[in-house]
């Protein structure tokens, strides 16, 4: 029979996560759903709600309800309790339980990238819930923890529950870090980070955001600074995995999922019109690890449209 998953978020027109989990499904043979629901901000326990009792069996959450869904489980997972917050959840007779996979996520994108962490002196910027969801993974890989916020009193809240950590206020930072981990929502607002260049430098940089060329914004501030940087696109597949392993018991691989995220593939239109530099020849379709086309573009001026179904060219 077809199982039913979802990703639960606001906004959530774009996540990648149906794309990921039926990549790994497609792995496996499995034969699944996975759809995308919208949810109005005080909406999720409804939302979520209705998605269990018409048969889902997982929901991942994303932002800016894994606070709500924490609430909303019935049970725990240890990595959920530290962080307040839940992104998988797992209905099991009649049960929902909760679990928290971002940790795992990161801590496995970390070591696939070959940044060691153990002994290592980290730096994460931001004290929201994407910062609080990181900290107890990190200590457990035995790093030196500090934690620095435009608010510092958030910082120190974190502390309060976090007492190994140190906090600092923008203006307080010194240099020689091993790895800097942006977790705030700066980058949501393609807006850069009030910190001197040299906090980065020879710094191994990560940014908890992504995109598909790898290019956010906090990428972009430390590129000239840092010893090496990544996106959060491999966190989110390693997490995907993890949720992907709760629901079915098998553990999909990631290496090519990542790889076929960040190189769709592209296929040019012989004879197609650009719609806004009007050049022929330059557009092309972006397709999905499922082959379904996601993008039109063009190759000359960088025009870029979501696609919704059908795709119509201007053929000259
Ligand atoms: P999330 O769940 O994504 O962490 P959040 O709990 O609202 O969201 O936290 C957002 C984080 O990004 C906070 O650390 C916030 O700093 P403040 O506590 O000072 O608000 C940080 N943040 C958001 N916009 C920022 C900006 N333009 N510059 C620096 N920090 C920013």
């Amino acid at each position: 029979m077809t199982k039913k998953f979802a990703v639960i978020g606001n906004p959530i027109a774009h996540s990648l996560s149906p794309e990921i989990h039926l990549a790994f499904a497609a792995e496996f043979g499995l034969e699944i759903t996975y759809e995308r629901i919208l949810a109005t901000p005080d909406g999720f326990h409804d939302t979520a709600k209705d998605f269990f009792t018409s048969n889902g069996v997982g929901l991942n959450v994303t932002a800016p309800f894994k606070q709500d869904a924490y609430k909303f489980v019935d049970e725990r997972d240890p990595q959920s309790d530290a962080s307040g917050a839940v992104n998988t959840i797992h209905a099991v007779d009649d049960r929902h339980l909760g679990y928290n996979t971002d940790g795992i996520g990161l801590v496995a994108d970390l070591s696939r990238l070959g940044w060691t962490l153990p002994g290592a002196k980290v730096l994460v910027i931001g004290a929201g819930g994407a910062a609080q969801g990181i900290v107890l993974p990190l200590l457990d890989q035995g790093v030196e923890l500090s934690v620095v916020n435009r608010t510092r009193t958030r910082a120190e809240a974190l502390r309060g529950q976090f007492p190994n950590i140190k906090v600092f206020g923008f203006e307080e930072l010194s240099d020689g870090w091993d790895v800097v981990i942006n977790a705030t929502a700066a980058g949501w607002q393609q807006q850069q980070l009030p910190i001197p260049g040299t906090v980065f430098n020879d710094a191994r940089c990560y940014d908890l955001g992504y995109q598909r060329d790898g290019r956010t914004p906090f990428i972009q501030q430390v590129d000239t600074q840092a010893a090496e940087t990544s996106d959060g696109l491999g966190m989110l597949v390693e997490q995907a995995a993890e949720a992907f392993h709760i629901w079915h018991d098998v553990k999909p691989q990631t290496k090519p999922v990542l790889e076929g995220l960040r190189n769709p593939k592209r296929q040019f239109i012989a004879g197609a019109v650009c719609p806004r530099c009007k050049r022929q020849d330059t557009l092309y379709i972006e397709s999905d690890l499922q082959g379904d086309a996601t993008l039109r573009a063009c190759h000359a001026c960088g025009y870029s449209e979501d696609i919704e179904g059908n795709v119509s060219i201007n053929l000259r």
